[in-house]
């Protein structure tokens, strides 16, 4: 199965592609130990980071993820780079590319980046690690490893999405991802101000919390995006989510078995309440551990070939 050089959106994979990406990420999983399978499959590969927002997880996984496969690593924090002398982030790219870089993981507020790659040349795989309010696919294809191995099929699944469903770059994409692997029963639960302004076909949507949790197998929730919110309509938002701050409460209303997840970071008592941490429920930490194999695999076949 081969896949596609650049992963940009997850409209580029299809259901295979998924499922040969979420296999690969397997593979790099010991998981009696819970560790990451080391190899040297993209020695001597560099792989360069140009991220002008803030990240934690999506950064550093793609470091420990592109160590892990005997590849190098280049930040470039914005904060430091010769953005700060007005460079623009598409001529940043064209200078790691003339570098001879071998994979460029870019994350930025602007959503149209994706769209101007043509003038990179040497042009290095490139992956999206989040392009404004649009997409964030490596972070959907972890929370679908994250649902393959911890409950088997998604298709069988009910899925319930709470909060801020339109500003969530990893809600966009993980809808799109969720229902390509099959998902049929799928629920948006948020007041309409926090739903996406093209709702998803196939998916139910609600204001009512309490109705979308019956029989929900899992619970995703996403952080208030106040970076993306205008100024004016920020407190609104904010009062509109308070009804949907997640308690343990609400997890008893879904099935016993019921798994919450969360793309991070948590604004703890904000969309979810603090005694929520570490609960039994929670696969929210377990998810960053799979975003490590999701993106040694993702960056194994980008770099594959080269
Ligand atoms: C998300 C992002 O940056 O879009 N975080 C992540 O990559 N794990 C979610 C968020 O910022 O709320």
């Amino acid at each position: 199965m081969t896949l596609p050089k650049h992963c940009l959106r997850m409209d580029q994979l299809s259901k295979a592609q998924i499922e040969t990406l979420i296999d690969q990420a397997l593979s790099f999983i010991d998981r009696d130990a819970w560790q990451i399978r080391k190899n040297t499959r993209c020695a001597g590969r560099s792989v360069g980071l140009v991220f002008d927002e803030a990240s934690t997880r999506t950064r550093c996984s793609f470091h420990m993820a592109a160590h892990a496969l005997g590849a190098h690593t280049i930040d470039v924090p914005q904060q430091t780079s010769s953005a700060q002398k007005g460079e623009s982030l598409i001529d940043t790219l064209c200078n790691l590319a003339a570098m001879w870089v071998d994979a460029l993981v870019v994350r930025s507020a602007d959503t149209q980046w994706v769209n101007q790659l043509d003038a990179l040349d040497p042009r290095p795989c490139v992956i999206n690690a989040g392009n404004g309010a649009d997409e964030h696919p490596t972070q959907a294809l972890l929370d679908a490893l994250t649902l393959v191995d911890q409950l088997g099929a998604v298709d069988r699944l009910k899925v319930v999405m709470v909060g801020d469903i339109k500003h969530a770059r990893t809600a966009h994409s993980q809808i799109k991802c969720l229902q390509r692997l099959g998902l049929r029963d799928l629920v948006l639960a948020a007041p309409p101000s926090l739903l996406p302004d093209e709702l998803p076909e196939a998916a139910a949507h609600t204001t009512s919390l309490a109705e979308a949790l019956v029989d929900a197998d899992v619970i995703m929730t996403f952080r208030m995006q106040q970076e993306r919110m205008a100024e004016a309509t920020r407190q609104g938002h904010l009062q509109d989510a308070a009804a949907y701050k997640l308690t343990a409460a609400h997890l008893a209303m879904a099935k016993p078995q019921v798994r919450l997840m969360h793309p991070g970071p948590v604004n703890w008592g904000v969309e979810l309440c603090h005694s929520l941490k570490g609960h039994p429920a929670s696969l929210i930490l377990k998810q960053v551990g799979y975003g490590v194999a999701m993106r040694m695999a993702i960056l194994c076949q980008s770099l594959r070939g080269l």
